[in-house]
């Protein structure tokens, strides 16, 4: 024989339903991208010598050029795999001219983590870091 449900058992039912459809469109806690700071030197040489004469020494941009750090270029990429920045500096950047070779421009990308504030940590920003670029407090 069936036992039947009470309403109250019904409702309860429904009420755990909506909690795990709740936790499940939940964000998952991502952990953030990491660098080193050796990494992030390295990358600024290089971003110096390439970059910077369309991004700017500052990584501001100009009119013509996209912003490196700061909330422009946090409100497009923040959020993003640092891979998938990598990624496209990789494919894209700089549009022309000498490339620096794929360890170079994976340099580079740590020093735009660190100018957008994102803290160094132990180990080495890499093309199978799954880390994500945010908005970070620490020094720049
Ligand atoms: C000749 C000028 C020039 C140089 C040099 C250059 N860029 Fe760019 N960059 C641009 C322009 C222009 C864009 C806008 C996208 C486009 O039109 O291709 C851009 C876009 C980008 C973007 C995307 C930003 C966004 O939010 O849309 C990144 C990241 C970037 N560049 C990184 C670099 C890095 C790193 C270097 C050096 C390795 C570099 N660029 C060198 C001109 C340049």
């Amino acid at each position: 024989m069936m036992r039947s449900t009470t309403p109250r058992q019904r409702l309860a039912i429904v009420a755990v339903c909506f909690l795990c459809l709740g936790a499940a469109s939940q964000p998952r806690e991502r952990a953030l991208a990491s660098y080193t700071t050796t990494q992030a030197q390295a990358g600024e040489e290089t971003y110096q010598d390439v970059c910077a004469s369309c991004h700017k020494p500052d990584l501001a941009g100009a009119s013509d050029t996209p912003q490196l750090a700061g909330d422009t270029f946090l409100g497009m990429w923040g959020g993003r795999p640092a891979t998938e920045l990598f990624a496209y500096v990789n494919a894209a950047m700089p549009p022309a001219g000498r490339k620096p070779d794929a360890d170079a421009l994976m340099d580079v990308v740590a020093y735009i983590l660190r100018k957008n504030g994102m803290p160094s940590g132990t180990s080495r920003l890499d093309s199978t870091a799954s880390g994500i670029i945010t908005r970070a407090t620490a020094e720049r």
